[in-house]
């Protein structure tokens, strides 16, 4: 292993780690760790830093567009990677994925307009479509014994409204870990197609699929319909650099969001998170393997701890860990589980039907789920 190694000091500067700090029922023992937000208690990957001090050398921090060769190397990694063939007149970079779907949905579609959701599903998915005052038309996942999947069926008789023109899509889905098969998507452009519905396809968690698990792009069987939005922020550990692609293979579209974007104030990327994505996706090869190995590591070690006493959702991507406490934890299951000191995601903030379930962020070293797991084991034994 050349990188993962390091952990600064329970990651310090984190916006979880002062959450949790922050708490009420905190307890500082060092032994306790914010297993919430998605980013990594890893150390960024260290050519970054080469490559922005050779940057600062020959460039200010100005406004900044990225230069041909951040093209070339994003291209270069949606075809090694993902196998979709992308040309630069296809990307528009944004400063993260939620400022990209909202200027989306802004974009094509109407006040009161309905975008179907997929839920149990990452929070901001809720806002974004409220605060732009369009309609949520929710989709629950079917969940049988821990494994999820569309509900196509609902999904048809929902959009044939045709005040319903939208789908906010996650892919691999945050948080059931699903990376949606080939044959599911193919079923979901056939619906959407039938329903003339859009499809934002949030494909932040693409890179990370673990064993014989495979990334579709949506992108790749209805690129014209599709919004694809990428972002090396979870793989390599960027939410702070403020850099995202997004990916629009239809003329049409990309018109409507250059047209959008003209009227708003400028939303110009941040010059080192253009380097340091460029970086990142130049060297990609050793730290994908290496994360895989790790996160399917952490994943069998919980499994192996909790997998006899709990349901835990096979994780197929993403580093986020969906497990079932409605057996042992019916009410107040953060409350509960802050005063055993354990910071974890309350399902719940990802849907109704997300209640007395955790999201656990795995993407850690294994001691942290170590002592996460002999706390969790407490409480169910309690
Ligand atoms: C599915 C999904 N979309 C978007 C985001 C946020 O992306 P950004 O920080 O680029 O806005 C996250 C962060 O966890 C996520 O899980």
């Amino acid at each position: 292993m050349t990188y993962f190694k390091d952990v600064l000091d329970n990651q310090k500067n984190s916006v979880r780690l002062a959450r949790m700090k922050n708490n009420k029922h905190f307890v500082d023992d060092n032994q306790t760790f914010p297993f919430t937000v998605a980013d990594m208690s890893f150390k960024a990957m260290p050519e970054i830093k080469e490559a922005i001090n050779e940057y600062l050398e020959e460039n200010t921090l100005c406004y900044t567009f990225p230069r041909d060769s951040y093209y070339d190397v994003l291209s270069n990694f949606m075809k090694e990677v993902h196998n979709l063939e992308v040309d630069r007149k296809e990307v528009l970079t944004f400063t993260g994925v939620l400022p990209m779907i909202d200027t989306i949905i802004k974009s094509n579609t109407n006040e009161k307009d309905g975008i179907v959701i997929f839920t149990p599903v990452y929070p901001p998915f809720y806002s974004t479509v409220k605060n732009a005052n369009r309609t949520l038309v929710e989709c629950p996942l079917n969940n049988e014994d821990g494994f999820y999947t569309i509900d196509f069926e609902l999904f048809d008789s929902l959009t044939q409204d045709e005040n319903v023109k939208m789908v906010l899509f996650c892919s691999p889905h945050n948080p059931v870990s699903r990376v949606w098969t080939k044959e599911e998507l193919e079923k979901l452009v056939e619906i959407s197609r039938k329903n003339n519905l859009l499809i934002i396809s949030d494909e932040i968690h693409a890179d990370i699929t673990l064993y014989d698990n495979t990334h579709t792009p949506l992108a790749t069987l209805a690129p014209e319909i599709t919004y694809t939005c990428t972002s090396p922020s979870k793989t390599f550990n960027l939410a702070s650099s403020n850099c995202a692609n997004l990916i629009v293979k239809n003329p049409k579209l990309y018109g409507r969001i250059v047209d959008y974007n003209t009227k708003q104030p400028h939303n110009w990327v941040n010059a080192l998170g253009l380097v340091a994505t460029e970086t990142v996706y130049s060297n990609y090869k050793q730290w994908m393997v290496e994360l895989k190995e790790l996160l399917e590591k952490n994943y069998e070690y919980i499994k192996e701890r909790l997998g006899h006493k709990v349901t835990i959702t096979p994780l197929e991507g993403t580093y986020l860990l969906w497990v079932d406490l409605n057996p042992y934890i019916k009410e107040n299951i953060e409350e509960r589980l802050h005063q055993h000191n354990i910071y974890v995601n309350n399902g719940e903030m990802f849907g109704d039907n997300g209640k007395g379930f955790i999201r656990i962020n795995i993407a850690c070293p294994l001691e942290y789920l170590e002592v996460l797991c002999d706390r969790l084991l407490k409480v169910i034994e309690d």
